[in-house]
């Protein structure tokens, strides 16, 4: 497998009170929606739920799956539209003590690492937020076994649902090189400190992987939406200054600030993107 518990406590596990102080209310750390441009992050943020929601057609009565599901952000989503039962898991201890020490209502977290899940019952939607680029590391994209592992992934993911449901998926990208040495570091020092373990997918890759389990009837590109989105997180964080070099450290704030400053210009760049596709499951 590639990114592995302890690399993924790395990236989750700074501290639940250093992420509250920049994420947004809800704790999402992916792409929020920015449909008119306007809205504030946590109203974007509610648009991508929104989308991936309708996206997995889903209603209150379904059994929802989110995998990946961090600080349970889209699970609360989920019970807030009137969902009894939504299950999420996560390959993070912090964010599973999050979720579980909130209690909400019809919500359950799992910390379990997506290969080795057996669900109970069969799910009658899915959802899954930035999760997949964490199963190719950037080795095994060397090696040519990109596509075989995100299929290995939806081949998982087809078998935990009934037939005809839908999937509201969303994902990282990867895009044009950058040029420059310090633009190469930059990216390669997010890659190995802050997501060790972890490659985001090119669109392609995605489209060809997802074949034959699941049809992508309906698909939308947002790489501005994430920078602006990560501009906020780092205008956010930013605030915070003080506090966060007192409370954790100048390497974490340090870390941080290049980072995020980085997600901005790879977004401004070209260089990522992010899509949100929906996805039908198909007989085979
Ligand atoms: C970028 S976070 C996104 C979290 C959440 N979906 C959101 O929108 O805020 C990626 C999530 O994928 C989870 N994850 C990564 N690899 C996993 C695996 N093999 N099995 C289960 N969860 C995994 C991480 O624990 C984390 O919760």
């Amino acid at each position: 497998m590639t990114s592995t518990q302890s690399e993924i406590d790395q990236s989750y596990s700074v501290s639940n009170e250093f992420f509250r102080l920049w994420l947004d209310e809800g704790m999402h750390y992916t792409s929020a929606s920015y449909l008119t441009g306007d809205e504030t992050l946590e109203q974007a943020q509610l648009n991508k739920c929104r989308i991936l929601y309708d996206y997995a057609e889903m209603t209150p009565d379904k059994l929802v799956l989110d995998i990946g599901c961090g600080w349970g952000s889209n699970l609360e989503y989920h019970v807030q539209r009137g969902t009894k039962r939504a299950h999420g898991i996560t390959l993070s201890t912090a964010q599973v003590e999050w979720i579980n020490g909130r209690n909400l209502p019809g919500v359950t977290a799992l910390l379990m690492d997506y290969h080795d899940y057996e669900p109970a019952e069969k799910y009658d939607a899915l959802q899954s937020i930035e999760m997949i680029d964490h199963l190719c590391s950037p080795a095994q994209a060397r090696e040519g076994k990109a596509v075989e592992l995100y299929r290995a992934y939806f081949k998982k993911c087809h078998a935990w649902v009934k037939p005809g449901s839908h999937f509201g998926f969303q994902a990282i990208l990867r895009d044009k090189v950058p040029r420059t040495r310090k633009d190469l570091e930059d990216l390669a020092f997010t890659a190995d400190v802050i997501f060790p373990g972890g490659l985001n997918p090119r669109l392609e890759e995605l489209i060809m992987a997802i074949r034959p389990y699941w049809e992508c009837v309906e698909m939308r590109t947002q790489r501005v939406s994430y920078g602006k989105t990560t501009a906020e997180w780092l205008r956010r964080m930013r605030l915070h200054e003080k506090e966060i070099r007192g409370r954790w450290g100048d390497q974490v704030f340090d870390d941080y600030d290049r980072y995020l400053s980085t997600c901005v210009r790879a977004f401004d760049n070209y260089w990522s993107s992010d899509v949100q596709m929906k996805l039908a499951w198909c007989p085979l």
